[in-house]
C-alpha cells in the first residue's frame, strides 16, 4: 500500500479504505445485529468529524493516550491513526473477534484489543496503564446496547472515570434517532458527567446521517 500523508509532515503506512472490509462488516451485522448496531461502517466524512472532535489541531502534537471503543472495521481507527502518525498510544477495543483480527492485520501500529468494553478498567490495567484518570481521549463507535445510557449499568461513568482531568470523550449518534429515549439519556448523562459538552451539526455524508458529541473535563465527585 502506498504511504498516506498524516497531514503533519510525517508519513505513516496506512491502508486505504477497502470495500471488502465494509462488506465484512455488513456480514457481521447479519450475524450479530444488536451488537454490531449498524448495517454499514461509518463514512470517511463522519470519521473526519469524529477525529476533529477527538484530536483537533491542538491535541495532535502531544502524544495522547487514545482509546477507541467498538472499532468495527476501522472507519474511525484509520483516521485517528493517520492523525496520530505514530505519536502517543492508540488502543482499539472490539468485541467481534473476526473484525478485531482483521483490524489488527490491517493496522499493525494500533493495539487492537479483542474484548468487551465493559472490562475497560481491567483492559487498561493489564497493559500497565492507569485504570482511572489516565486516558486523554476516548472515542466511541458503540451503539446503545454497549453504552446503555441512562441505565444503572451505563458505561458512561466508567469511561468518564478512566479519563484524565482534561480528557475528551467523543460519541457518534444517528440524527434520526436523536429524540429516542436512549439518545436523550446519553446527552443528559454526558452533561452530568462532563464540564463541557457540544454536538456537531449533522454529517450528511454518512448512511444514515449522524452527529458527533464531544464531552470534555470529566466532573470528579
Ligand atoms: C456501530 S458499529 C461501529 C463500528 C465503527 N466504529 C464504525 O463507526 O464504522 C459498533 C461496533 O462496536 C462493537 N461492539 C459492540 N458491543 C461491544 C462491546 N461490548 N465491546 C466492544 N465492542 C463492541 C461491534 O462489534 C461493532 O463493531
Amino acid at each position: 500500500m502506498p504511504p498516506e500523508s498524516s497531514g503533519s509532515g510525517r508519513e505513516v503506512e496506512l491502508p486505504t479504505r477497502d470495500w471488502r472490509d465494509d462488506a465484512r462488516f455488513a456480514a457481521q451485522f447479519v450475524r450479530a445485529p444488536v451488537a454490531t448496531a449498524s448495517v454499514w461502517p461509518s463514512s470517511t466524512a463522519l470519521a473526519r468529524a469524529v477525529a476533529d472532535a477527538a484530536l483537533g489541531p491542538a491535541r495532535a502534537g502531544d502524544g495522547p493516550l487514545v482509546v477507541e471503543l467498538g472499532a468495527g472495521s476501522g472507519a474511525f481507527t484509520v483516521e485517528l491513526a493517520r492523525r496520530l502518525a505514530g505519536r502517543g498510544r492508540h488502543l482499539a477495543v472490539e468485541l467481534n473477534p473476526a473484525l478485531a483480527h482483521r483490524l489488527a492485520e490491517r493496522l499493525p501500529s494500533v493495539e487492537v484489543v479483542p474484548a468487551d468494553v465493559a472490562e475497560l478498567p481491567t483492559l487498561l490495567a493489564v497493559r500497565g496503564l492507569p485504570s482511572t484518570g489516565g486516558v486523554d481521549v476516548v472515542v466511541s463507535g458503540l451503539g446503545w446496547s454497549a453504552t446503555r445510557p441512562g441505565r444503572d449499568d451505563s458505561l458512561l461513568p466508567v469511561v468518564a472515570a478512566t479519563l484524565a482531568r482534561g480528557g475528551v470523550f467523543v460519541q457518534f449518534g444517528y440524527t434520526f434517532t436523536r429524540w429516542a429515549a436512549p439518545a436523550r439519556a446519553l446527552e443528559r448523562e454526558l452533561r452530568e458527567l462532563f464540564g463541557e459538552m457540544s454536538t456537531t451539526a449533522t454529517v450528511w455524508r454518512n448512511l444514515p446521517p449522524a452527529i458527533v458529541h464531544r464531552a470534555a473535563h470529566p466532573v470528579r465527585t
